[in-house]
C-alpha cells in the first residue's frame, strides 16, 4: 500500500522564513520546533526520532546520537551550504540521505565577502563608530587612513563557487590581482581572471588580502595557525566567511597582537556564538555574527530548497542537492 506525502512526519528545528513553511505544509506533516527546543540535545534528538525528514540549520548538531535514536528517518536538509554540523558518514551508514544548499546563496555571500573586505581595511566600522561617539573634530591627512584595494593582490583558499564569486568581484570591480591555492587547477578562472594557481605557503606569503572560502572538515581544521600566520605580511588582512575552525582563533589574536597582520575581517567563528574576548576590543577587526548568506531573500531561498530536498526524498525522486548520493542507490 502506497502511503501519501502528508502522512511523512517531517520536523523543522527552528522556524524558518518565507513561503518554505507553508510550502512543505501542503505536503507533510510538519511540526516546526519552538525557538530554544532544538538547542536541548535530547528534545533534538527526541524530535527527530519519529519523524521521516528534518529540515536543519547550522545551529543543530546532527551527530551519530541523534542518528541513533531516529527510528524512520529518511532525509535530513541542512539550511546551508556548509554541512560540518550534521555527521554525514554517520548519517550514511543510516542510510539517511543529506542534502544542503549551494548555488542559491553563492553572489549573497560574496558580497558580503566583499563588504567585509572593504569595511576592514577602509576602517568602516571604527568610522562610523568614532562620529557617532562625537569624536570627529576636523578633516585630517591621516584620519582612519586605511589600505587600499585597489591592485592590490587577493588570495583565495578554496576557489569552489563562492571563491570565484568573490574573485571576480575583486579582479573585474576592484581591479586586484588574484592567486588562489586548492585541490585542484581551475582553469577557467585562470583564463577569465588571470588567477595563479600558487602553493599553500606562497598563499600566505604574497596575499595582501587572504580570503577562505574553504569547507570545513579534518584537512581543513587549523588551516590558518600560528605558523602560517607568521608567513603572512605585516600590512596583510585576513577575511573568514566560510567556518571559524578554519582559523585557530587563539592564533589569530596572538598575530593582530604581534602585528603580524595588520587586520581581520571574520564572520565565523570557532565557538558560536562565542566569539574570543580578546577580539572585541581590537579596533583593526570587524566582527559579524555569521551573516554571509543573510539577505532575506536568500535566507527564503534557502530554505526554500531545502524544504524541496525533503519532499523529493519522501516522494522517492531525487533530491537536488545530496552530499551523500551514494544512499540513493542502496
Ligand atoms: C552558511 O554558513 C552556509 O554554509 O550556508
Amino acid at each position: 500500500m502506497s502511503t501519501s506525502l502528508s502522512e511523512h512526519h517531517v520536523v523543522v528545528t527552528r522556524p524558518v522564513p518565507g513561503p518554505a513553511q507553508s510550502w512543505l505544509d501542503d505536503r507533510a506533516n510538519v511540526q516546526v520546533l519552538e525557538e530554544g527546543v532544538a538547542a536541548d540535545r535530547s528534545r533534538l534528538a527526541e524530535a527527530i526520532s519519529e519523524a521521516d525528514g528534518a529540515l536543519v540549520l547550522v545551529t543543530e548538531r546532527i551527530d551519530e546520537e541523534v542518528l541513533a535514536a531516529a527510528k524512520r528517518l529518511k532525509v535530513v536538509a541542512n539550511m546551508a551550504v556548509g554541512y560540518d554540523n550534521i555527521d554525514v558518514a554517520a548519517a550514511t551508514r543510516a542510510g539517511v540521505v543529506v542534502t544542503n544548499t549551494p548555488d542559491v546563496l553563492t553572489e549573497t555571500s560574496a558580497d558580503l565577502t566583499l563588504a567585509l573586505l572593504l569595511a576592514t581595511a577602509r576602517r568602516v566600522v571604527e568610522g562610523d563608530r568614532f562620529l557617532r561617539e562625537r569624536r570627529w573634530e576636523r578633516w585630517a591627512p591621516l584620519l582612519l587612513a586605511g589600505q587600499d584595494v585597489y591592485g592590490r593582490t587577493l588570495g583565495i583558499a578554496g576557489l569552489g563557487r563562492i571563491g570565484r564569486a568573490v574573485a571576480r568581484r575583486a579582479v573585474l570591480g576592484f581591479g586586484m590581482k588574484l592567486i588562489y591555492w586548492g585541490r585542484s587547477d581551475v582553469p577557467e578562472i585562470e583564463r577569465e581572471l588571470g588567477a595563479e594557481r600558487v602553493g599553500r605557503d606562497e598563499l600566505f606569503e604574497r596575499s595582501d588580502f587572504l580570503s577562505l572560502h574553504l569547507a570545513l572538515n579534518d584537512e581543513t581544521r587549523h588551516f590558518v595557525s600560528s605558523r602560517e600566520l607568521g608567513l603572512m605580511r605585516e600590512d596583510s588582512i585576513l577575511i573568514n566567511t566560510a567556518r571559524g575552525p578554519i582559523v585557530d582563533e587563539a592564533a589569530l589574536v596572538s598575530a593582530l597582537e604581534a602585528g603580524q597582520i595588520w587586520g581581520a575581517g571574520l564572520d565565523v567563528f570557532e565557538e558560536e556564538p562565542s566569539v574570543t574576548e580578546a577580539l572585541l576590543p581590537m579596533k583593526n577587526v570587524v566582527l559579524l555574527p555569521h551573516i554571509g548568506s543573510a539577505s532575506v531573500a536568500t535566507r527564503e531561498r534557502m530554505a526554500k530548497l531545502a524544504a524541496e530536498n525533503i519532499v523529493a526524498v519522501l516522494s522517492g525522486q531525487s533530491p537536488l542537492n545530496p552530499v551523500n548520493p551514494e544512499v540513493l542507490l542502496t
